[in-house]
C-alpha cells in the first residue's frame, strides 16, 4: 500500500497520536483518475471548513499539492488523507497551534458491481442510530464508530448499502453515502446541522440539481415520509449515484430524475 507521512513514505505512526488516542482529526476519501484526484476542491473545502471547526492547524493549500503528487504516483484508485492534530501528552487538552499531521494511503479502487449504479441496490434498514452533536454534524471526523456498528449489521452482498436514522427517526444518510429522494417532482435531502456527514457528491448534485432548475429541498425528513418516494438514490464521491430499488417492503423502479443525475455526474466538471 502506497503511504506517506507528512509527506514521505512511511509505514508506521507515532503511538502519541490524538486521531489513535480520541479521533482527533478528519480525513478525506478521494477517487483517482488519470493520476488526478477527483472534486479536489470540494474535499479540501470541507476539509478546510472542518479545520476550522475543531481548530486544528492545517496549511490547505500544502495540502492540494500534496494529494495532486501522492495522486499523480498512484495513477488510479482512491486516496485516503488523514489529517490528525499531531501527537499529544495524556489527557484530552489540545495543545494550541500544533501543525497536524497528514496521512495518505493509496489503495486501488473498489470493484463495485456495475448493476449497482445501473439497476440499483437494496439498501439494508440499520438499527444504529446516529447520535446528535451539531459541533460535529456535517464533518468527515474520525470518530465513526456508528459506522462501524452499523456495518456489522448486515454481511454478505444482498444489500450493498444501509440506511441511517438519527435518534429521532429522521432520515440522515447511508452508512458511507448520503440520500437523496424524490416526491411530488421535488429532489429531498436530508437537513445535516444534528449529525451525518455532508458530502462532496451530495454537494455537487445540488449545484448539479440547481443548474438544471431542478427543484430541491434540504431539510428534516422523517422515515415515514420514505413510502411515499417515488425515487431514492445514494450517493459518494467514489462510486457516484447509485439508485435504490428496495428498502424494507418497498420497491423503486429506477426514476428519470436520478437517470438525469445520473447523466449530468458523467459530464460534470471537477
Ligand atoms: C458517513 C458518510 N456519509 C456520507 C459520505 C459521502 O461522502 P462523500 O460524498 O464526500 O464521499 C461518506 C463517505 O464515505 C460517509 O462515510
Amino acid at each position: 500500500m502506497l503511504c506517506w507521512l507528512d509527506g514521505l513514505p512511511a509505514n508506521a505512526l507515532p503511538p502519541a497520536d490524538r486521531g489513535l488516542a480520541y479521533g482527533d482529526g478528519l480525513f478525506e476519501t478521494l477517487a483517482v483518475k488519470d493520476g488526478r484526484p477527483r472534486l479536489l476542491q470540494r474535499h479540501l473545502a470541507r476539509l478546510a471548513e472542518g479545520c476550522q471547526r475543531l481548530a486544528i492547524t492545517l496549511d490547505v493549500s500544502a495540502v492540494a499539492d500534496e494529494l495532486e503528487r501522492f495522486a499523480a504516483r498512484l495513477g488510479e484508485g482512491v486516496a485516503k488523507l488523514i489529517v490528525t492534530r499531531g501527537d499529544g501528552q495524556r489527557g484530552y487538552a489540545p495543545a494550541v497551534n500544533q501543525p497536524a499531521r497528514r496521512i495518505l494511503l493509496g489503495s486501488p479502487f473498489p470493484a463495485y458491481p456495475k448493476e449497482n449504479a445501473a439497476q440499483g441496490i437494496a439498501l439494508f434498514p440499520c438499527r444504529t442510530r446516529l447520535a446528535e452533536q451539531p459541533l460535529l454534524a456535517g464533518l468527515k471526523h474520525l470518530n465513526r464508530l456508528e459506522q462501524v456498528l452499523a456495518r456489522a449489521e448486515w454481511q454478505g452482498s444482498e444489500y450493498a448499502e444501509g440506511l441511517m436514522c438519527d435518534s429521532s427517526g429522521r432520515l440522515i444518510e447511508g452508512v458511507f453515502s448520503n440520500l437523496f429522494m424524490v416526491k411530488n417532482g421535488e429532489l429531498l435531502t436530508p437537513a445535516l446541522n444534528r449529525c451525518g456527514v455532508a458530502g462532496v457528491m451530495r454537494g455537487l448534485i445540488i449545484d448539479l440539481a440547481a443548474s438544471a432548475h431542478i427543484a430541491l429541498q434540504v431539510r428534516d425528513i422523517d422515515g415515514h415520509e420514505l413510502p411515499a418516494a417515488c425515487e431514492v438514490f445514494v450517493c459518494n464521491s467514489l462510486y457516484g449515484i447509485w439508485p435504490v430499488r428496495r428498502f424494507a417492503a418497498q420497491s423503486w423502479q429506477v426514476g428519470a430524475l436520478t437517470r438525469t443525475l445520473q447523466r449530468l455526474l458523467a459530464t460534470a466538471e471537477d
